[in-house]
């Protein structure tokens, strides 16, 4: 029988194949790799960009490839073909959705506005770009806050669908949006119990959270902010150990920025998985993203209408962040 550790080589000796191959066919075919930090460490490192949602929408904006491969979920291969229509956007696993956006049906969302005629709409990025055509602004978790506080408080705002980030932002801007009753499963998934086990056990430890975690486990963070925002405190501040609630591939680049540092997954309620883990994100994988390279599909197809009416709140999100 093979034993672990020849069966360990030989898996490292394809990942390091693959690599190569992504990079070369990569540069033959004037090709983007766009990658979000819950990628695979294997996908991060291929990656020409790799940042939270708002840096890769900017991102996408910005490259004159003719190719977009994104490496991340639907709704962000989506934006990017929103805001850069004349680019073929590549997704290496079209399956890849996202709880959050599921959580938000067009049919449903449209009869809840029609409940708030007055109110103005503010939507995460994470949503289909049906909600996004039924939305004013756009915003992501780094610059939702500064969005929310461009509006007058006597606005009445609708925030969808994160329901969590929601009421995170009703408590920092002092307002009381009305809130769509969406969530994400990778962020609901953590253990208020276990965390406060784990912060007894490291004592000095500093906890961060995601926005996008339920208002109990936000309350006892020492920090909250979205992925990029956890990423440069944890770069700037003096604390050594992070406990960290978000999910799990950030890790690596904050491993990688701050190698003397020590970061602890914050633990989940399933006994089955240590960390949270976005199962959307992980059906990317370094074959699949060789494969759609090659064989340039799958592809993110829109209609031309959606993509003009969806495109205008992520243009005013830009204007104002
Ligand atoms: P950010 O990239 O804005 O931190 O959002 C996190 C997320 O859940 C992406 O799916
Ligand atoms: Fe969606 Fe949550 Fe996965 Fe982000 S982490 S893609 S919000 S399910």
């Amino acid at each position: 029988m093979e034993s672990k550790e020849s069966i360990l080589e030989k898996e490292i000796k394809k990942k390091v194949e693959l690599s190569t191959a992504i990079r070369k066919l990569k540069k033959e075919k004037n090709a983007v790799i766009l990658a979000h930090y819950y990628q695979d460490k294997g996908i991060q490192e291929v990656a020409d960009c790799l940042g939270d949602s708002l840096y890769l929408a900017k991102q996408a904006a910005k490259v004159d490839n003719d190719i977009i491969v994104f490496a991340g979920v639907h709704f962000m291969a989506e934006t990017a073909k929103i805001i850069n229509p004349s680019k073929k956007v590549l997704l290496p696993d079209l399956k890849a959705g996202c709880s959050l956006a599921d959580s938000c049906p067009p049919k449903d969302f449209t009869a809840f506005k029609i409940k708030h005629p007055n109110a103005l709409v503010v939507s995460y990025i994470n949503c289909s770009a049906e909600i996004k055509k039924l939305s004013d602004i756009v915003c992501t978790s780094s610059n939702a806050k500064k969005i929310i506080q461009s509006i007058p408080k006597d606005k009445e705002i609708i925030f969808a669908p994160d329901k969590n980030l929601g009421a995170y932002l009703n408590k920092e801007t002092d307002r009381n949006m009305i809130l769509w009753e969406g969530s994400c499963i990778v962020h609901e998934a953590f253990s208020f119990e276990k965390i406060i086990s784990l912060i007894k056990s490291y004592p000095n430890a500093k906890f961060i959270a995601h926005p996008e975690s339920e208002s109990p486990v936000l309350d006892i963070a020492h920090y909250i902010g979205s992925t990029s925002a956890l990423l440069n405190f944890v770069q700037k501040d003096k604390a050594k150990e992070y406990i960290v609630a978000t999910e799990v591939g950030i890790l690596h680049e904050m491993q990688k920025r701050c190698p003397e540092k020590t970061f602890i997954p914050a633990p989940v309620e399933d006994d089955t998985c240590a960390c949270s883990e976005c199962a959307y994100m992980k059906l990317n994988t370094l074959e699949k993203l060789y494969r759609c390279l090659l064989k340039e599909s799958p592809e993110v197809k829109m209609d031309a209408k959606l993509i003009e009416a969806a495109r205008i709140p992520i243009e005013r999100m830009f204007e104002l962040s």
